[in-house]
C-alpha cells in the first residue's frame, strides 16, 4: 500500500527534523516547542493516520510514531536544561550562558599555617629546613633511635608495615629525619654542629576517632655541637613557645622517656587561653602539653658515627595537629582531612 510506506516516510524525515532542528536560545528553543510539542504541532497529521493504517500494520505504525513523540519530548529536555533560562537574568534565573566566576578564592589550611609558622620561627635563628622520607626502613624509624627489635618502646607506636621482611614502613615519627641527617653527614667525613627542622606527615595504625588520627604531621627539631646543654634546650624550648603564643608564656618541663633521649621531658606551656588561671582549654590545670623533648643518646650519635664523648645534642618532636587544635580551638582532629569547606573557609583567605 503506497499511501503507508508514504507515512513511514513521513514519521522518518519529522525524526530528522527534530534532530537538525537549530536551537541556540531562549527563542529558538520556544519555536522547538510549539513546532513539535504545540497544540498545532506538526506530529499530529501522523498520529491522525493511525487510524487510516490495516489492521495488521497498526502496532508497528504506533510504535514508530511514539518513537517520534518521545525523540521530541526527549530533545526538548535536553534543550531546555541548557537554554530554558539563558539570557533570562531579570526574573532571578541564572544566566548559564554568563561567563564562570573562575577567581573564587581558596584558603590556607590550618595546618599549613602552624607549618609557614614553625618554619619562620626556626629558619629566623639558624635552623635548615630538612626533608626525610615517609616510607621508611627500620633501621632509621626504629633501631638506630634506641629501638631495636623487641624493644617495648615500640608498642607506643602503632606501625603500618608496607612490608615485612626486610621492614619497610610507613614512619611514626619524623625522628627518623634525625638518623639521616646525623648519617649523611658522617658519610661525607663531616663532624656537628647540626641544626635542622624536618616537618612532615607520619602515619600510626590507630583507630580514627576525635582525638586519634591515623595520619598526622610532626616538627622536629635537632641540634647537635660542643657544649649543646639541657639549658639551650630550654631556652629554645621557651623561644619557641614565646613566638608561637605570646611574650607572657611559661614553659615547665616534666620528666618523660624517650628511647633516644637521656634526659627526657615533656613540655608545656602555660595555657593561652586563661593565661594559667584555669579553663576547659587546660582542663583547669593553668597548662597545656605540647610534646616530647630531651638530649640526644650517646647511642644516638654513636649510631650515626657522631663522637659522644665531644659532641651533645637536643632534640625534640612535636604533633602540629595538636598545636593548632590549641592554636584555633578545634575540637576534632578528623575536620583536617576531611577537606570540608565550612571548616577551611574559617582560615586566611588566599
Ligand atoms: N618521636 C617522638 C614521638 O613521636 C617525639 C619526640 C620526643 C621527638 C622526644 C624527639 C624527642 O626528637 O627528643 O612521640
Amino acid at each position: 500500500m503506497e499511501g503507508l510506506q508514504d507515512q513511514f516516510a513521513a514519521i522518518e524525515s519529522l525524526m530528522t527534523d527534530v534532530k537538525a532542528f537549530p536551537v541556540a536560545n531562549a527563542a529558538e528553543l520556544e519555536q522547538f516547542r510549539i513546532k513539535f510539542l504545540g497544540t498545532k504541532n506538526v506530529l499530529k497529521d501522523v498520529f491522525a493516520e493511525i487510524k487510516n493504517v490495516p489492521n495488521e500494520r497498526k502496532k508497528e505504525f504506533g510504535q514508530k510514531v511514539n518513537e517520534l513523540k518521545q525523540l521530541a519530548e526527549q530533545r526538548f529536555a535536553e534543550l531546555e536544561l541548557v537554554y530554558k533560562n539563558a539570557g533570562n537574568t531579570t526574573t532571578g534565573n541564572i544566566d548559564i550562558s554568563m561567563p564562570v566566576n573562575t577567581a573564587a578564592p581558596g584558603s590556607r589550611h590550618p595546618i599549613t599555617l602552624m607549618k609557614d609558622e614553625l618554619m619562620a620561627i626556626f629558619t629566623k635563628i639558624g635552623y635548615t629546613a630538612i626533608d626525610g622520607p615517609e616510607i621508611e626502613d627500620d633501621w632509621h624509624n626504629f633501631t638506630a633511635l634506641g629501638m631495636p627489635e623487641d624493644h617495648p618502646a615500640r608498642d607506643m607506636q602503632d606501625t603500618f608495615y608496607v612490608q615485612v621482611n626486610p621492614a619497610v614502613l610507613l614512619r611514626t615519627h619524623t625522628s627518623n629525619v634525625q638518623i639521616r641527617v646525623m648519617e649523611e653527614l658522617t658519610k661525607s667525613g663531616k663532624q656537628p654542629p647540626v641544626r635542622i627542622v624536618a616537618l612532615g606527615r607520619t602515619y600510626r595504625n590507630e583507630t580514627i576517632s576525635a582525638r586519634a588520627h591515623c595520619t598526622f604531621h610532626q616538627i622536629e627539631l635537632l641540634y647537635i655541637d660542643e657544649g649543646v646543654t639541657f639549658a639551650d634546650m630550654k631556652q629554645t624550648l621557651l623561644y619557641l613557645a614565646q613566638e608561637l603564643y605570646g611574650a607572657q608564656t611559661k614553659i615547665r618541663l616534666r620528666p618523660s622517656y624517650f628511647p633516644f633521649t637521656e634526659p627526657s621531658a615533656e613540655m608545656d606551656v602555660s595555657c593561652f587561653v586563661c593565661g594559667g588561671s584555669g579553663c576547659a582549654i587546660c582542663k583547669h590545670t593553668g597548662w597545656v602539653e605540647i610534646g616530647g623533648c630531651g638530649m640526644v643518646d650517646p647511642v644516638v650519635l654513636e649510631n650515626c658515627g657522631i663522637d659522644s664523648e665531644k659532641y651533645t645534642g637536643f632534640a625534640f618532636g612535636f604533633g602540629l595537629e595538636r598545636m593548632a587544635i590549641l592554636k584555633y580551638k578545634i575540637n576534632d582532629i578528623r575536620l583536617f582531612t576531611e577537606n570540608d569547606l565550612r571548616f577551611l573557609k574559617q582560615f586566611e583567605q588566599l
